[in-house]
């Protein structure tokens, strides 16, 4: 806390001072503003940093830093408004119209008021992150052999192999795929599973990112309703029938919004119904490792317990390191494995 406001406050009066330097001139040097105004050398780095994300300065390794030379002033404004036609006439050939709304997403991250300690969204208050732990592991991760080279498409093998054991059964490291946080998972995950214009089978109440997700690959999504024992087997068989859905989406372990898990009678069910409907569960297993240390053993993911395919697992670290750090796992098994390599391959190719 007293790092951050002492960071905060040399802004200010840097910010206020950057006119006595003309543009391109050099500030003092970091020992002399650690001298004139007492702070550590950290806080001066971190207080220059900031300007020059600002624009304000310019950080040169070995030269020191600099006041920014204004940019040349900004092009006269065009005429954009050619876009609303041509956005709005894009689904017109579309069965579901494609509509991309983050703003169910984004009420979720919208600062509490002062003083109060959200539950709601999932993510670790500041002081409970593993900050120190997951800096100097990044700082190590930086420096491995090969860090820096081509790294391999489906992710590292330790840390397939590491996911894989997480999931546990019979999954092994060949069915784990590494991807870049749970959201953009689901997302591969139901565009390899759902053709635009198709059903997706919902938990109802479900989390509003994964009604986004839905709506913007023009699928629609179809509510199934959750109690305390998580989502209701004979409705969803009763929603698979009615729709044809090929895919149902569920969160087995503490069910966001309702936290529910899903009973253990009920999990059999579960994959018994999808396979009978010939049908993809997309299990949502995002907030394993954010639970109490004793909360007793939990029950295992449907991945571990599903030798047929049936589940496309994805499994995220987000909830329990930082919302920053985006490392996640598809897990698959079959023909609809490959399929998620080649979206996969497709939209990360570097
Ligand atoms: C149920 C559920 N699934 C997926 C996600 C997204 O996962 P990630 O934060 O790893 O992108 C969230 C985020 O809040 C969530 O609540």
């Amino acid at each position: 806390m007293q790092e951050r406001s002492s960071v905060a406050d040399l802004v200010t009066v840097l910010r206020r001072e950057l006119d006595r330097y003309s543009p391109g001139g050099k500030l003092p040097s970091s020992r002399a503003l650690v001298d004139r105004f007492r702070v550590s050398p950290v806080t001066v780095s971190r207080a220059l940093a900031q300007l020059a994300a600002e624009g304000l300065v310019v950080t040169r390794p070995g030269a020191g830093a600099f006041r920014a030379r204004p940019r040349p002033s900004a092009a006269p404004a065009g005429d954009t408004s050619w876009q609303e036609v041509t956005l709005s006439a894009d689904g017109a050939a579309d069965l579901v119209p494609r509509s991309v709304d983050a703003s169910g997403v984004l009420v979720s991250l919208d600062a509490p008021p002062p003083g109060v300690v959200e539950f709601n969204g999932g993510y670790l208050h500041p002081s409970l992150q593993p900050e120190r732990a997951m800096a100097a592991a990044l700082a190590r991760a930086g420096r491995r052999p090969g860090a820096w080279g081509r790294p391999p498409m489906e992710g590292l093998p330790e840390l397939r192999e590491w996911f894989a054991r997480g999931i546990g059964g019979a999954v092994t490291a060949a069915e784990v795929l590494i991807t870049a946080g749970g959201q953009s998972a689901l997302t591969t995950a139901l565009r390899a599973l759902a053709p635009p214009g198709t059903p997706v089978l919902v938990e109802s109440p479900t989390y509003p990112g994964m009604l986004a997700i839905a709506r913007a690959a023009g699928l629609r999504p179809v509510p199934v309703p959750v109690d305390a024992d998580g989502v209701r087997p004979a409705l969803l068989a009763d929603a698979f029938r009615a729709t044809g859905a090929r895919v149902f989406v569920c969160q087995p372990l503490f069910q966001n919004p309702t936290g529910a898990v899903l009973a253990p009678e009920r999990r059999g069910e579960v994959l018994r119904i999808a396979r009978a409907a010939g049908a993809f569960v997309v299990e949502d297993d995002f907030v394993r490792r954010l639970v109490h240390e004793d909360a007793g053993p939990l029950p295992a993911p449907l991945a571990a317990d599903d030798p047929d395919g049936v589940v496309v697992h994805v499994g995220s670290l987000t909830k329990a390191t930082s919302p920053s750090f985006r490392v996640s796992a598809l897990a698959a098994r079959g023909p609809v494995l490959e399929r998620l390599r080649a979206i996969q391959v497709v939209d990360t190719f570097f």
